[in-house]
């Protein structure tokens, strides 16, 4: 079931009793922070702040901040119906002859269904803000160092100034002034590679955010799409129907048109400030650094908006949840490209890419050094700095054993890869800003071919009969019951 807007998704939780009104006064100077910190550490429900000191409207966060209510924003109770979903497109076998072809018209109509629908008039047009001010928005102060208050869940929507390609991406906001804001676009990204291409030009690039709209809207700005993919085709694919668009009052961009807030305007060829410092996703503060600055033109909103907001920090928070959903919905996509990989596990405490386990069906020597090179050349995979590759016997959601299997399957020596390239811009381990070192390790089992001189051993198994027989003759015992 696809959620209308942020509104709808609301009244769903407060139904399944998965947010938390809260009626206290609270400033988003560092108490909303500190409040939903403690709740997504317990995995607590989303919180909804009614009454914000300084704002005139409501602020609500955690809203991703569980399984269950991140399986619910994307329309599913059990997240890997997405990837089900998924594996059935990719996988269909071209039709043969007439029959097959008239068999498949329904699914190939089912995906025009998801491209985005404008529409004439929008709720996130309700209010035209005249004189527009920023600084208006609930947006947090996050952790103490921090440089000023962010907006942290915003759909930035660009144009490729070349295609006129769309692209949204979620990048966050240091606010600055009434009117602007930085815009934090890393290097590597879509929005910035537009940006980019508009300096060569010497041209402004025109921006539009959105805050809010439907959880699926918001999740689809934070996945690693292929450049050219267009998130609200995908947005229309996880929801099931289309995106609704609008065009913005003062650039030629469309945006959601049930988001709460829209702010318009423009980034300057050349023009840079400082952005941050920021706690971040990593659990440290990433520091001042020169970023583009957006130039707010226009402000339209709801009567009564609510706004969105997420905190990251230390795993496990919200993003954490946002980032397992990406690791089950584009495992499919990974497996076209490596179709011997079996599963895969970001861990929560690799903060999205410090760590990938992968397990692979294995058929010809080197080939996890091929899985571990070929990942690094693939999209965001490319900031992964831990890819661990272990045989499809391992099941790589149960860390304990695939630890032990790691730690005993390893030498070091002939099993380890370590490269340089692109790591993330967050990473403050690296040497150099954005270019650093990675390391892989194949911990499957090795062949002669592989350099293992010996056989390898069998790992430990109690026999079936005797597993049957003391389960048989103990079945009384509470100490052997699961
Ligand atoms: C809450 C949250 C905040 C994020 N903030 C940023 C950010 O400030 N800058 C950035 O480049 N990526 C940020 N990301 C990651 C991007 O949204 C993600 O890499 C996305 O795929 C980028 O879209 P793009 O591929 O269209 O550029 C954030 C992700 C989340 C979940």
């Amino acid at each position: 079931m696809a959620f209308k807007d942020l509104r709808d998704f609301i009244s769903f939780l407060e139904k399944k009793e998965e947010i938390l009104r809260i009626k206290e006064k609270v400033s988003y100077n560092l108490e909303i922070a500190e409040i939903t910190d403690r709740v997504s550490k317990k995995g607590g429900p989303a919180l909804f702040f009614e009454n914000v000191e300084n704002s005139d409207f409501p602020v609500v966060t955690n809203l991703f901040g569980s399984f269950k209510r991140m399986a619910w924003a994307l329309g599913v109770e059990d997240i890997e119906e997405i990837p089900r979903r998924i594996t059935k497109l990719l996988h269909q076998k071209p039709p043969e002859g007439l029959i097959d072809k008239i068999k498949m018209l329904p699914q190939l109509f089912e995906f025009a269904r998801y491209f985005p629908k404008i529409v004439k008039t929008a709720p996130c047009q309700e209010v035209v803000e005249e004189n527009p001010d920023v600084t208006k928005l609930p947006a947090l102060f996050c952790w103490p160092k921090d440089g000023g208050r962010f907006i942290t869940l915003p759909l930035v929507f660009t144009k490729d100034p070349e295609t006129g390609i769309r692209n949204c991406g979620m990048y966050r906001m240091h606010i600055y002034d009434a009117k602007t804001t930085g815009m934090h676009w890393h290097l590597h990204k879509d929005g910035s590679h537009h940006y980019i291409k508009a300096e060569k030009l010497g041209k402004k690039l025109e921006v539009a955010v959105a805050i809010g709209g439907d959880p699926a809207v918001i999740y689809a700005a934070t996945a690693p799409l292929p450049p050219n993919i267009d998130e609200m085709i995908f947005a229309g694919f996880l929801r099931k129907e289309p995106v609704e668009l609008v065009k913005c009052k003062t650039v030629d961009l469309e945006v959601p048109a049930n988001a709460e807030f829209i702010l318009e305007g423009y980034v300057d060829p050349y023009e840079r400030r400082i952005e941050g410092p920021f706690g971040d996703h990593t659990g440290f503060y990433s520091p001042k650094e020169e970023y583009p600055v957006f130039h707010i033109t226009c402000i339209t909103r709801r009567k009564d908006p609510i706004y969105p907001a997420t905190l990251v920090g230390k795993p496990p928070m919200e993003d954490c949840y946002m980032a397992k959903a990406t690791e089950r919905i584009f495992l499919p996509l990974l497996k076209l490209d490596f179709p011997e990989i079996v599963d895969m596990n970001l861990p929560m405490e690799g903060v999205f890419h410090n760590c990938a386990i992968i397990s692979i069906k294995k058929t010809y020597p080197g080939q996890a050094k091929k899985v571990i090179n070929g990942l690094w050349g693939k999209g965001q995979m490319m900031f992964a700095k831990l890819i661990i590759v272990v045989d499809e016997d391992v099941d790589v959601q149960d860390l304990r054993y695939t630890a032990w299997r790691v730690l005993n399957n390893v030498d070091w020596k002939r099993d380890v890869l370590i490269t340089e390239g692109p790591v993330d811009a967050l990473d403050h381990s690296a040497s150099f800003p954005r270019y650093g070192s990675k390391m892989g390790i194949d911990a499957t089992r090795k062949s002669r071919e592989e350099g293992m001189m010996r056989d390898w051993p069998e790992e430990i198994k109690m026999s079936d009969e005797i597993k049957r027989l003391v389960d048989e003759k103990f079945k009384n015992l509470e100490l052997f019951k699961a």
